[in-house]
C-alpha cells in the first residue's frame, strides 16, 4: 500500500484542512525525508508548495508524488544568485510567498583532524549560508510585503559536544543563532522565525548516514519515549510553528525528539 493520499492525510490530520487554503510555500529540501514529509502535510493542509533540492530527477518524482498543488524548482542553496532568482519566480507565478521551511542540509561523519576546510566549508555553506540566503531572498521578494512564517530544520547535536560531527554542530548553531536574530529583525514586518530540532527520525537518509546500526537499539533505551521520531511527527511541529496557532510565537527552537537530548547523547 503506498501513502495516504492529501486528502486522506487531511482527514488524519490533527489540522484543520484549509490550515494552510490560500498560502504558497517554499520548503528547501523538499525532495526527501523530512522535507518532503514537511511539504506533503502543507499541502495537504492547502498550500501550493515549491520544493527546492539539486536534484531535479528527484524533485519531478516528489512533486508527482505529493500531487497537484505542488511543483519542484532544482536550486543549489548555496548560490545565492540562483536561489534569489528561484524565489522571485515563485512570487512571480503564485504572487505572494507565506512559508518557508528550510531543511536542506548535508552531513558525514568525519573526524575534526582529518575533516579537510572544504569539507567543513561545504556543510556550512549548504545549512547555514543556505539557509540565510533562502531566507533574505524570502524577506526581499515578498515577506516584507505580507509577513509570513520562516521554520528552520535544525538539529540538537550542537547542545552539547557531537564527536565527528563538529561541521554540522557549528552550522546548526549558526542557524539556531539566525532563527533568533531574524526573529527580531523580521518581527516588526509581521514575520516569524522559529525552528524545530528534530532528534533521530526513522526511515531518513539522516539517521542511515549518521547512527551506526549497532548502536540503534540502545541509543531508543535511552529516550524516554523509548523510540525515534517519524517524519510526519516532524511535519507536525513544523505546520504548528508555521500557523496562526502559533501566531505569537517567535525565535523559538521547538525540540521535536522524544526527550532523547535531555537524557542521552544527542547523536543526530
Ligand atoms: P535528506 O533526505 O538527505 O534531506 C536533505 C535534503 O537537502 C535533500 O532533499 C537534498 O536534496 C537537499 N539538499 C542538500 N544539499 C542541498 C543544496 N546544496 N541545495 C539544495 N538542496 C540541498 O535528509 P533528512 O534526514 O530528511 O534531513 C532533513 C533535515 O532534517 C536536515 O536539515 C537535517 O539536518 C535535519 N535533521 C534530520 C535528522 C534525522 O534524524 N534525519 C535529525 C536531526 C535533524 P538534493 O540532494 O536533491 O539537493
Ligand atoms: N568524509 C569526510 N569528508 C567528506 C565526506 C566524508 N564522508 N564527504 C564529503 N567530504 C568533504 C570533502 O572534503 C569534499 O571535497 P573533496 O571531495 O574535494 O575532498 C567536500 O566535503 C565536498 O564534497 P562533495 O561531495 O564535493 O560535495 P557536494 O556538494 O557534492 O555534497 C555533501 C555535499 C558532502 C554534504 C553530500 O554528502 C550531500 O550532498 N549530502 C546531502 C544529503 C545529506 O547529507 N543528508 C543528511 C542530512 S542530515
Amino acid at each position: 500500500m503506498g501513502p495516504p493520499d492529501a486528502e486522506t492525510r487531511a482527514r488524519m490530520s490533527a489540522f484543520r484542512a484549509d490550515l494552510f487554503a490560500g498560502k504558497v510555500a517554499v520548503v528547501t529540501g523538499g525532495g526527501s525525508g523530512i522535507g518532503k514529509g514537511i511539504a506533503s502535510a502543507l499541502g495537504a493542509h492547502g498550500a501550493t508548495v515549491v520544493i527546492i533540492g539539486r536534484n531535479a530527477e528527484r524533485l519531478e518524482a516528489a512533486s508527482h508524488e505529493l500531487g497537484a498543488g505542488c511543483r519542484g524548482m532544482a536550486c543549489d542553496v548555496r548560490d545565492a544568485e540562483a536561489v534569489t532568482a528561484t524565489i522571485e519566480r515563485v512570487v512571480a507565478d503564485s504572487g505572494r510567498l507565506d512559508v518557508l521551511v528550510n531543511a536542506a542540509a548535508g552531513n558525514f561523519l568525519a573526524p575534526a583532524a582529518t575533516l579537510s576546510s572544504k569539507g567543513f566549508r561545504t556543510v556550512l555553506e549548504i545549512d547555514a549560508v543556505g539557509t540565510y540566503n533562502t531566507s533574505r531572498a524570502a524577506f526581499l521578494a515578498a515577506m516584507r510585503d505580507h509577513g509570513g512564517a520562516i521554520v528552520n530544520i535544525s538539529a540538537t547535536l550542537h547542545y552539547g559536544g557531537t564527536p565527528l560531527q563538529v561541521h554540522a554542530a557549528a552550522a546548526k548553531a549558526a542557524i539556531d543563532a539566525m532563527t533568533r536574530t531574524l526573529a527580531v529583525e523580521w518581527g516588526p514586518a509581521g514575520i516569524r522565525v522559529n525552528a524545530v530540532a528534530p532528534g533521530p527520525i526513522e526511515g531518513t537518509e539522516g539517521l542511515a548516514r549518521l547512527l551506526p546500526s549497532s548502536l540503534r537499539e540502545s541509543l531508543q533505551r535511552t529516550i524516554p519515549l523509548r523510540r525515534f521520531g517519524r517524519v510526519d511527527e516532524v511535519a507536525d511541529a513544523t505546520l504548528f510553528l508555521a500557523s496562526d496557532a502559533a501566531s505569537l510565537i517567535t525565535g523559538a527552537i521547538l525540540v521535536a525528539d522524544g526527550g532523547a537530548w535531555l537524557s542521552g547523547p544527542a547523536l543526530l
